[in-house]
Parts: structure tokens; C-alpha cells; sequence
């Protein structure tokens, strides 16, 4: 009985901060199309039925947080993901977002994907043509330390403060695969890592697995071992997913968030193929990113209009080959997947 209702207080509590969360980010959101509008001269046209769509897409938002706290409560992950960062610096960081937001205006309006400063210009020459752009028109794609320290907010405004929650919906899938271990003795590997912000989710849920961090931008990797300094079991290695020098068969799990829609369709098929290579027999290979098509109908919009407010050149192809088919073409057993707001969670085992 006491359980109960301590589960019921975590629940509500966690649920009650998600919501404030949420309110914080959506305003912030509503700023947006004043700021294009201003930059730009020119008004951004509404997707059409845009209120109704708004409408229905409340309730599901609403799911996903809820669905998170309940998960705080089972005790698939603690309540220290919530931890917000300092105030202080969440508002130092607002004008910088703000002046962002003119210079991405600026770039989508004039469709340049591929303006880079100085800082970043040193890096293209070494990576891969399909990376090297101005992905959703922000400053220096991934390639500049502004880039990597506006990232993770300017995801939450785009998700009005629910990016967080969909990058922990693999989380449950992960526990029960490894059947509610600490992650004593386990090796992940995090590909497409970013700034950290799933790896810390990761790190909180299994306070013992070592994780080790790739990703294809140095900023990044340094903007990650910056705020996750605390943890001394996590390291951090600039390299490609679909090419890795890892030993084969190295890690146990092999996990990635927000990572497959902007690849090319054979790069997905090469990422896939590389984490399994990397894998032990019976290892867990999973991803969180966006839904695709037919996985929510009243979202449908929302996926057609993405890339063109952003730029994501892959994305269209990517919503038209579900992951779930990719995962079982490419080997992997028993899949699941699970849907959350704008995402969703699959998972698959190595055989
Ligand atoms: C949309 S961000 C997601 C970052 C992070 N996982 C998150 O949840 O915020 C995509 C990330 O993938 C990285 N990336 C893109 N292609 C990659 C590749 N082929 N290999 C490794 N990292 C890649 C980018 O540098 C960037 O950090």
C-alpha cells in the first residue's frame, strides 16, 4: 500500500513538472513565426487546418508525458531525468536563440544549406558529403560550438518541451530486454550521441554500464563530456556509425536518438549492418526518431511539412521505409516499437 502511494506521488510530481516543462517551451515556440516573419519580411503560411491539428495533437503530447512518469514510477529510470538545469543559465542562453532564430530565418528563406564559417569549414573537407549541411538551417549544421551550446534547447522549443520524454521512451524496452540489470558489466554504445542529452538518460537508468559516445562532430562530442563531466564511465570518440574501429561483437547494446532520418537511405542500411557487426550474440540494437508514414495518421501533416520548414533532404525517403521493415530486412529478431507525440522507440536483438 505505501509502494502505491508513493508511486502515485512520483507519478503526479513528475507529470505536474513535465507539464510546466511543456507550457515553458510551447511559449517560447509561439515566437518563432513573429521572429521569421520579422527576419524575412515575408509571413510563413499555416498549414492548412492547422488549429484542429493542434487540437489533436494536445491529447498525445499529454500521453507521452504521462507515459514517462508512469515509466519514473515503475522505476524503469529515476526521477533525476527531470532535473532541470539552472535557470540562470536556461535565460543567458534566450537572446542567443533569439539571434539564432534571425540567421536560420535568413538561410531558409534563401534555401542555403551549406554556410559554414571559418571554424567548421576546417572539418568539412574530412566528412561525409550528406552531412556536411546546415541541417533544420541552424548556424554551422553540427560544426560550431554555438551550434552544439543552442542544440538540445532549440529541439525542445521545436517539441514544445517533449523531446526529452520521446528520447526516453527506448529506455523501457532496453530495461526489460536486460531484464532490469544496473548495467554492471555492460558495454553500450551510444552512435549519433550529439550533445548528450539521451546518454545522460542512459547513464541515470543503468548507473553502472560503461557507454561509450560517437558521433560525427567534435563540437558535440566536447559540448557532452562537458555536462556529463560527473559520470567517469562514459567516453567519447569523433568517427562515422556506419564505419567504426571497434572490435566486432564489443557491446552488448547499441542505441540511437534522432539519428536515421537524416541519412541517406544507404547509410541507414550501413549503420545498421555496422551496429550489428558490433555486437555480441543476443545484443539490443535500438533507435528512437521520427514517425513515419502510416504510424499516426493525425501527425501526417506535421511529417509533410517538416522538411520544408527544415532542412532535412533524407527525411522524405525516410518516412516511406519504415524502420521496423529495415530492422527485420537487415537480420534483427524479435522487434518492437513503440509510439510517442512525434516519435517513436524501435528495438530489435542481434542473433
Ligand atoms: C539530430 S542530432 C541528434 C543528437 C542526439 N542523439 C540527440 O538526441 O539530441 C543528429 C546527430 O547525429 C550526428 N550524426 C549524423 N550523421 C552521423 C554519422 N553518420 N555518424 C555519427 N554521427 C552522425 C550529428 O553530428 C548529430 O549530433
Amino acid at each position: 500500500m505505501k509502494d502505491d502511494i508513493k508511486k502515485s506521488i512520483l507519478k503526479n510530481v513528475s507529470y505536474g513538472y513535465s507539464l510546466l516543462r511543456f507550457g515553458g517551451f510551447a511559449a517560447q515556440g509561439f515566437l518563432l513565426p513573429l521572429i521569421d516573419q520579422i527576419s524575412t519580411g515575408k509571413k510563413r503560411e499555416a498549414p492548412v487546418n492547422f488549429p484542429e491539428h493542434l487540437k489533436a495533437a494536445l491529447p498525445k503530447i499529454q500521453n507521452l508525458l504521462k507515459k514517462d512518469s508512469d515509466n519514473i514510477a515503475q522505476g524503469f529510470y529515476p526521477i533525476d531525468v527531470l532535473f532541470p538545469e539552472s535557470p540562470i543559465n536556461h535565460s543567458f542562453r534566450l537572446p542567443k536563440i533569439v539571434t539564432d532564430a534571425f540567421r536560420s530565418a535568413k538561410r531558409r528563406d534563401s534555401k542555403s544549406a551549406h554556410e559554414f564559417d571559418a571554424e567548421a569549414t576546417d572539418f568539412t573537407k574530412n566528412l561525409p558529403e550528406y552531412y556536411t549541411r546546415n541541417f533544420h538551417y541552424q548556424t554551422s549544421g553540427y560544426l560550431g560550438e554555438t551550434s552544439a551550446e543552442l542544440y538540445e534547447h532549440q529541439v525542445e522549443i521545436l517539441f514544445s518541451g517533449a523531446a526529452n520524454a520521446m528520447r526516453r521512451l527506448l529506455i523501457p524496452q532496453l530495461k526489460i530486454h536486460l531484464q532490469n540489470s544496473d548495467g554492471e558489466g555492460l558495454h553500450f554504445l551510444e552512435i549519433a550521441s550529439g550533445t548528450g542529452a539521451m546518454t545522460k538518460f542512459l547513464a541515470l537508468a543503468f548507473p553502472k554500464a560503461q557507454i561509450t559516445c560517437v558521433d560525427l562532430s567534435s563540437f558535440y562530442l566536447n559540448k557532452a563530456q562537458k555536462r556529463l563531466n560527473q559520470f567517469k564511465r562514459i567516453d567519447y570518440v569523433q568517427g562515422a556509425a556506419e564505419k567504426l574501429n571497434f572490435k566486432d561483437q564489443t557491446f552488448d547494446v547499441v542505441v540511437s536518438c534522432f539519428l536515421f532520418h537524416e541519412l541517406p537511405f544507404n547509410i541507414r542500411q550501413d549503420v545498421i549492418n555496422e551496429g550489428q557487426r558490433l555486437l555480441k550474440p543476443m545484443g539490443f540494437y535500438g533507435m528512437i526518431d521520427s514517425l513515419q508514414k502510416n504510424d499516426d495518421e493525425d501527425f501526417q501533416w506535421a511529417l509533410d511539412r517538416f522538411p520544408i520548414d527544415f532542412h532535412e533532404p533524407f527525411y522524405k525517403n525516410y518516412i516511406d521505409h519504415p524502420m521496423e521493415s529495415l530492422f527485420e530486412e537487415l537480420g534483427l529478431k524479435n522487434i518492437q516499437s513503440e509510439v510517442g507525440f512525434l516519435s517513436k522507440a524501435v528495438s530489435g536483438v542481434r542473433v
